[in-house]
């Protein structure tokens, strides 16, 4: 079992950000990464059709003996989570938006957090309900971004078109006041420096590729 591979998914590649990360903090171990490309965008699907697609894969990486696995993908950690650890039972699942609200409400301040992901992360309500569970200082401002998955799947990176789509939803007036932003789609990471600079490096941006790649290591080093 020590010697499985880790199991990681996303709709794409927003999720090999996560699998960047965590290759490099346990670089002794295997990885079997799936991105669902066929049923991109997760974020536009129902929440039946996210739970769906989200068990199937992860059967599909318990097959493969991973012993571990990864939902890369906020869309689907945000309605499919439970429903697939119910469904699965013996090895542990790990979802990314758990290990950064640990790391957000660490310090129970008010603040206001702008939040941007797809409309399903976003009509989901998670990051608010849950940061409230921790500390109700903290105010949440979520915002839907639905363009920016499938235009960082298409490759638009550092152009005049991502400037463009980025300014128009982050000059949206309910992220005005915010202290902080979390990128809350595992594809985001890929569009940062284009983010820090649409704030002039004046705004924290909360990339969670690296909070949740730390949390799951600490983890599986604690079950050996
Ligand atoms: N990378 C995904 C997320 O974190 C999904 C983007 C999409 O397929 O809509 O939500």
């Amino acid at each position: 079992m020590q010697n499985s591979p880790i199991g990681i998914f996303d709709s794409g590649i927003g999720g090999l950000t996560i699998a960047y990360s965590l290759k490099k903090i346990l670089p002794n171990e295997s990885f079997i990464y799936f991105g669902d490309t066929k049923h991109l965008p997760y974020g536009e699907k129902s929440e039946k059709a996210i739970k769906h697609y989200s068990l199937k894969i992860a059967l599909f990486l318990k097959s493969k003996n991973c012993k571990a696995i990864v939902i890369a993908c906020n869309s689907a950690s945000a309605v499919a989570f439970d429903h697939i650890k119910k469904n699965i039972t013996d090895i542990p699942i790990y979802n990314v938006i758990d290990p950064v609200i640990e790391k957000i409400t660490e310090e129970c301040t008010s603040k206001e957090i702008g939040v941007i992901g797809t409309k399903a992360t976003i009509e989901s309500s998670i990051y608010k309900e849950k940061i409230h569970q921790y500390c109700n200082k903290i105010s949440v401002k979520s915002h839907p971004t639905p363009l920016l998955a499938p235009m960082i799947e298409e490759g638009f990176i550092n152009q005049e078109i991502s400037k463009s789509i980025i300014t128009k939803y982050l000059t949206h007036y309910t992220l005005k006041n915010i202290n902080s932003l979390i990128l809350g789609c595992t594809h985001y990471p890929l569009i940062k420096n284009e983010i820090i600079k649409f704030y002039n490096n004046k705004l924290e941006v909360i990339d969670s590729s690296e909070i949740v790649s730390q949390s799951i290591s600490k983890d599986l080093k604690n079950l050996n």
